[in-house]
């Protein structure tokens, strides 16, 4: 076989076989298949598309280029989540512990963030002590004690997805979306779920910027689960603004607290408990959805939740005190208000750009070796619908810097207003099974 043929094959609009697929994605891994062959295909994929089977078959090969992991020895049907990527999203955080209190198995492999903010790893670092490196018989263990446990991303996983994506980047094809699709599901089924519930995002602080492209994403992503038998539903949530009101890490882990206390801003609250609620019918701990947010809330109301907060915080080396007392995750030493220029409604946001002011106060990476600063983020005081007079506080940046003006001007310019009322917002859009 040779690549040209492969390449010349999709550029004319051909459904590729699994043999050819194979050819490509596991002879770039090993070296084989050069950058700029590997390149042009890319940009075929892109231009072409693939059929739904095609790009089950591009992921399987995904997951065959490397090592996949063994949950065998955990009892129950393993299920994981996962958040196409949005600003604020804390979500990880309030589901692991709701899903484990119903019994229901969270093996989860989470990733550090580049860009904007940290990841779900990089907010849970900021609790004094929490660790993620776990052997893989600690990490067998508490899930089958606790039902929960949390490791980075280690060993060899979907190696032809590290590869292709870094090369995605650089050749303007990270927008396809059966590569965006292969790419993600490649990597939850090689990290062992059974079960995967997907957070589709979609609006300015998401990869997907209007609600056909998120809809088509997510039915490629649930068709590919179930090609490869893995129980998938996805969940399209709005992204339009920053998810609650805190991007960063030390202070999202606060906002993660007042959810699981019952405290929690509404659109956060909303989207963890369908999540969560979805994550435990596919778990089998309930028969419906019903059954389910309806046992979360009481378990939210009773205080539990908070409890199995502590309990995970504590199996994982952490300081479970920080939920009774979340003074003592990392403050910033400068407290920065940004005023309204304008008086109106907010109508709208420049999400990423909240997320970049973020990270421009050292709350999130530029490149891999940047090192976070768990104190700096941003406490958003106006969303959505929420009418500003002039002097009003819009936000209040959270730094350890010298010099913010940076972060101060891009945040104010994040915030879109106008002089009447938008249309109530929508958290969740569609489930996609
Ligand atoms: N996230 C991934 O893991 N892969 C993509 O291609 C896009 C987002």
């Amino acid at each position: 076989m040779r690549a040209v043929d492969v390449i010349n094959k999709k550029k004319l609009g051909g459904r590729l076989s699994k043999e050819e697929i194979d050819f490509m994605i596991l002879g770039y891994t090993k070296g084989e298949i050069p950058d700029y062959q590997m390149s042009a295909f890319l940009m075929a994929v892109y231009f072409v598309g693939m059929e739904a089977e095609e790009t089950a078959e591009l992921t399987d090969a995904f997951v065959r280029s490397g090592d996949t992991v063994d949950l065998s020895a955990i009892h129950g049907i393993k299920v994981d989540k996962h958040s196409t990527g949005g600003v604020g999203d804390k979500i990880s955080l309030v589901v692991t512990p709701l899903v484990a209190s119903v019994g229901v198995p969270v093996a989860k492999m989470s990733g550090r963030g580049l860009g904007h903010t940290g990841g779900t790893i990089d907010k849970l670092e900021s609790i004094e002590g929490f660790k993620i490196e776990l052997t893989a018989d600690e990490f067998i263990h508490n899930v089958n004690t606790y039902k929960m446990a949390l490791v980075g991303q280690s060993g060899d996983l979907t190696p032809a997805d590290k590869k292709i994506y870094a090369l995605r980047d650089v050749t303007g094809t990270i927008n396809s979306i059966p590569l965006i699709a292969s790419s993600i599901m490649g990597k939850k089924i090689a990290s062992g779920a059974d079960a995967i519930v997907l957070d589709v995002k979609v609006g300015s602080g998401a990869f997907m910027k209007s609600l056909e492209e998120a809809k088509v994403l997510a039915r490629t992503m649930v068709d590919i689960g179930k090609s490869l038998n893995r129980k998938t539903v996805a969940v399209i949530t709005n992204m339009d603004q920053p998810l609650g009101h805190e991007v960063g890490n030390a202070n999202e882990v606060r906002e993660a607290i007042d959810v699981l206390s019952g405290r929690g801003a509404k659109d956060e609250t909303e989207v963890a408990l369908t999540i969560a609620s979805y994550m435990a019918v596919l778990g089998g701990a309930f028969d419906t959805l019903e059954l389910a947010r309806k046992h979360f809330e009481k378990v939210i109301a009773s205080g539990d939740a908070l409890e199995q907060l502590k309990v995970f915080i504590k199996i994982q080396g952490g300081d479970p005190s920080v939920v009774d007392h979340p003074e003592k995750l990392p403050q910033a030493s400068r407290q920065i208000e940004v005023k309204a220029g304008i008086e109106g409604y907010v109508t709208g946001f420049d999400a990423e750009k909240v997320g970049i002011s973020a990270m421009l106060l050292g709350a999130g990476r530029r490149t891999k070796e940047d090192k976070i600063d768990y104190a700096a983020g941003i406490t958003l005081k106006k969303k959505m619908g929420d009418h500003v007079n002039l002097g009003d506080t819009l936000c209040i940046l959270h730094s350890n810097l010298e010099n913010n003006k940076e972060a101060e001007k891009m945040v104010k310019s994040a915030f879109i207003m106008g002089k009447n009322a938008p249309d109530p917002v929508q958290y969740i859009y569609e489930i996609v099974e």
